[in-house]
């Protein structure tokens, strides 16, 4: 089976095969959107700012009703109301979703609840500063939000220069956000060291987004350059909040000035009232005057000319980005920065020839041994990212989770070193992905997999005494103990 190029350790610890995530647009991103993205391949987040509990739970059964897949949720606690932002997490606390992203003001206490409940904590940032901050706090995935994102725009920062400065202090995978719509500008962040995008425009206008027709059709005739950056649309929001959004009778000045008290009715959704200068966006739910509502899209608007199905905008992202990365081009790659724990010097393996005098492994042998189990290990991420969700609440939905991380973690390990002896990474994923999921029965499939984890654990085993170089000898080891330990988790399990 061979995974596409683009495949990469960010999909090892999402879950799913592009680095392609469908930002947590409030309102937007709901169940049908979040399915189609996920089955597609790539990975969604429900936008469930200031939404009920009950909306979120309902949400959160309809994505697995009609996926099977790991997904995440979105929320903001700077623009919830404190007991509501306290339902609402606990709620996806409870329903233990893949993953939760954070926007706006740093909350480190709900960060660390989602991280202590085994959930994947995401952070979108819109300065190097609150990179740092957010990865302090142990934000497992960044989001560097650029100034030329759609909807609430945290920095002022444009993104290929905000990029580069995130990517070279983040010890976790960093994802694009703002300014992209297409593959070339994957392509393009990629090659400055980003392992993906959040990607909110461009999926808005799409068949599944639950945003009004009209939003849609008015992205889709957006003129390159027009967008503007307002902090107009304030209602419902800290003061002082930029967003980006399609020009409008409010960005025109029309309805004077947004700050007065005076609060006039435009729209319904439902029993809700949606008022002017309000920070909501038409969507299929509501009536009322669109034109003069808050019509989010980023600079990458003028390039959308079509409403397509979420899945065939996936596609043709993925297809254009995985051509753009096979052209030859300079490495214009951005330096990660080496944790603390590893020593930042380049392999001594590499061009020495007296390695198989001395008994160690030469590079080829280590190379080919690294890609070998590169593609178990991908093959283990993917079977039991599938199995958590398999697992439904019970313990097996911690070990697997745990376990799918941990894999996921040795996938990037052993890409690593495989860039560090200047190797060429394999794109496949092993065949035990698919021998273990033609295993209809969980507990069989669960004694394959254990098996499976044994073989990787006499492979270490046998390479381990034969690797010269000191941190690499670590991490091997570290790599045996944990699927040890691993091992005697499933095996509880089955017992
Ligand atoms: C309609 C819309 C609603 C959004 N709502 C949210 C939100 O609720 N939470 C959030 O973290 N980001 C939200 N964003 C921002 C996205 O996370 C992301 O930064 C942005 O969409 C990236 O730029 P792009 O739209 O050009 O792809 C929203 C964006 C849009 C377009």
């Amino acid at each position: 089976m061979t995974t596409t190029r683009l495949h990469n350790s960010v999909c090892d610890l999402l879950g799913c095969e592009y680095p392609i995530v469908l930002a947590g647009m409030g309102g937007v991103a709901r169940s049908e959107l979040v399915s189609a993205v996920t089955l597609a391949g790539g990975f969604g987040f429900l936008g469930m700012v200031r939404e009920s509990p009950q909306l979120i739970e309902e949400e959160i059964a309809a994505v697995r009703g009609r996926t099977g897949r790991e997904f995440g949720v979105s929320l903001i606690p700077a623009a919830t109301e404190p007991d509501l932002f306290e339902a609402e997490l606990a709620a996806c606390l409870k329903a233990r979703v893949g993953a939760v992203a954070l926007f706006w003001d740093l909350s480190e206490k709900a960060l660390k609840r989602i991280r202590d409940a085994g959930i994947l904590a995401v952070c979108q940032v819109g300065s190097a500063a609150e990179a740092e901050a957010a990865q302090k706090a142990g934000a497992q995935i960044l989001i560097a939000q650029g100034v030329q994102a759609g909807g609430h725009v945290r920095g002022r920062e444009d993104l290929w220069s905000l990029l580069p400065k995130v990517v070279a202090n983040a010890h976790v995978p960093v994802l694009a956000a703002g300014a992209i719509a297409d593959g070339r500008t994957l392509a393009k962040a990629m090659r400055m060291g980003a392992d993906g995008a959040s990607i909110g425009t461009a999926f808005l206008a799409t068949k599944e987004s639950f945003a009004h027709d009209y939003h849609k059709q008015r992205i889709v005739e957006a003129k390159p350059g027009t967008t503007v950056h307002t902090d107009a649309f304030h209602v419902n929001w800290p003061r002082g909040a930029f967003v980006r959004v399609l020009p409008n009778s409010v960005t025109a000045g029309k309805h004077g000035d947004p700050y007065t008290d005076d609060r006039k009715p435009i729209g319904k959704e439902g029993e809700r009232t949606i008022w002017l200068f309000s920070t909501d966006s038409p969507l299929r739910s509501m009536t009322g005057d669109f034109e003069a509502m808050a019509l989010y899209g980023g600079e990458a608007s003028g390039e959308i000319t079509a409403i397509v199905s979420a899945g065939e905008r996936l596609r043709t992202i993925a297809a254009e980005a995985e051509a753009a990365l096979s052209e030859p081009q300079a490495d214009t790659r951005a330096g990660r920065a080496v944790p603390e724990t590893e020593s930042a010097s380049p392999v001594c393996y590499a061009r020495e020839g007296d390695d198989a005098y001395m008994g160690y492994a030469t590079r080829e042998e280590l190379l080919a041994f690294l890609n070998e189990l590169l593609e178990a290990e991908r093959a283990g991420a993917r079977v039991t990212a599938r199995m958590t969700v398999e697992a439904g609440n019970g313990d097996a939905r911690t070990v697997m989770r745990d376990v799918q991380r941990d894999e996921a973690r040795w996938c990037a390990m052993l890409l690593k070193w495989i860039n560090r002896l200047e190797g060429e990474a394999s794109p496949r994923t092993g065949a035990f992905y698919e021998k273990c999921m033609a295993i209809a029965d969980y507990s069989e499939r669960l004694a394959f997999l254990n098996r499976g984890q044994g073989w990787v654990v006499r492979k270490l085993r046998e390479m381990t005494p034969k690797v010269r170089d000191d941190a690499m000898h670590a991490d091997f080891t570290e790599m045996l103990k944990s699927h040890e330990t691993n091992i005697a988790r499933a095996n509880q399990l089955l017992t």
